[in-house]
């Protein structure tokens, strides 16, 4: 929390932020940079901040959203340099770090540009699809014809609870230096979802995933720059799952790793399961992943009186 005496005290006093947008007209293939000045308010996000732009303002600028709380992943965009939801970016945070106000808004990198901030997103979707991001079993009548759930015990679930909190934003392959570079590359939010399904109990997939994934466009390009985890939304921390998939990898490749257990059909049952009390981490996080990354979220600033006045 941003106390008395802290830097929030430094925060010049702004009635009105200047949005400085890019924008790309795909008819006339036009580009530049326009300048929108938006009344600040205690709590505005940026994405509040262009929807204001387009009833207000502008009705021409596009952007993508839907939830506005974080959790459709649709609001991906490039915020004063950094991937981030715009629905989750507190301009006066914004303006706190910058210690200026004007806040430069662009479409997120490594996709190609639509309309404005919109992008296409296909590129994250194939990726997300070839890995395939389900359960596969042995004999596929079992999810065919499913009847019963398949066997997860608490503990078997934190192997792949922080993975699975993935939104499919894709602010970490925007942030990924080798998925701008490269174009085969799979990128941290799909390989990531391999890793999530290669170690999940109930699967038997993993030899297909290593197959697509094992490669030198897939976990073998990673840089471990980390800058994928330092953007991720939700602390899914990509970079630390590739890691562990290369170590899987490889020893899949030298022959000393197969899956230990796929869970069986859980069938009817007559008593309950084994009970088994996990601890789920707070706020999301397994050890590994960087607290002070989570430490950003909530925004909470030490707001000046003048800020709320009318
Ligand atoms: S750790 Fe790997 S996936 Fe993440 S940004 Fe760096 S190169 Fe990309
Ligand atoms: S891993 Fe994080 S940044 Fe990447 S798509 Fe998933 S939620 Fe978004
Ligand atoms: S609008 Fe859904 S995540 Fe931002």
């Amino acid at each position: 929390m941003v106390g008395e005496g802290s830097m929030a005290s430094n925060i010049p006093s702004h009635k009105e932020a200047v949005f400085r947008v890019h924008r790309y007209n795909p008819e006339t293939k036009k580009k530049w940079i326009q300048e929108y000045k938006v009344p600040v308010y205690r709590g505005l996000t940026v994405l509040d901040a262009l929807i204001w732009i387009k009833e207000n303002l502008d009705p021409t600028l596009s952007m993508r959203y839907s939830c506005r709380m974080g959790v459709c992943g649709s609001c991906g965009m490039l915020i004063n340099g950094m991937p981030r939801l715009a629905c989750q970016t507190q301009v006066l945070k914004l303006l706190e770090e910058n210690h200026s106000n004007v806040i430069e808004i662009a479409p997120l990198p490594g996709y190609p540009v639509v309309r404005d901030l919109i992008v296409d997103m296909t590129r994250l979707i194939e990726n997300h699809r070839r890995i395939m991001p389900y359960i596969i079993r042995r004999d596929k009548k079992e999810v065919d014809d499913a009847k019963y759930e398949f066997i997860m015990y608490p503990e078997e679930h934190l192997q792949i609870y922080q993975y699975s909190l993935c939104i499919m934003c894709g602010l970490c392959n925007a942030a990924c230096p080798v998925f701008n570079s490269n174009k085969k590359y799979l990128g941290p939010q799909a390989l990531t979802q391999a890793y999530r399904f290669i170690v999940d109990v109930r699967d038997a997939g993993a030899d297909k995933r290593l197959a697509i994934v094992a490669n030198a466009d897939g976990c073998f390009a990673c840089h471990f720059a980390a800058s994928c985890s330092a953007v991720c939304p939700k602390a899914v921390d990509p970079a630390g799952a590739i890691q562990k998939l290369r170590r899987i990898a490889l020893l899949h490749g030298l022959k000393l790793w197969r899956k230990k257990k796929v869970s069986p059909v859980a069938g009817p049952l007559e008593k309950p399961l084994r009970q088994v009390k996990a601890e789920y981490p707070k706020h999301n996080l397994l050890p590994g992943v960087d607290p002070e990354q989570q430490a950003r979220e909530p925004v909470d600033i030490d707001f000046k009186e003048e800020w709320l006045k009318e």
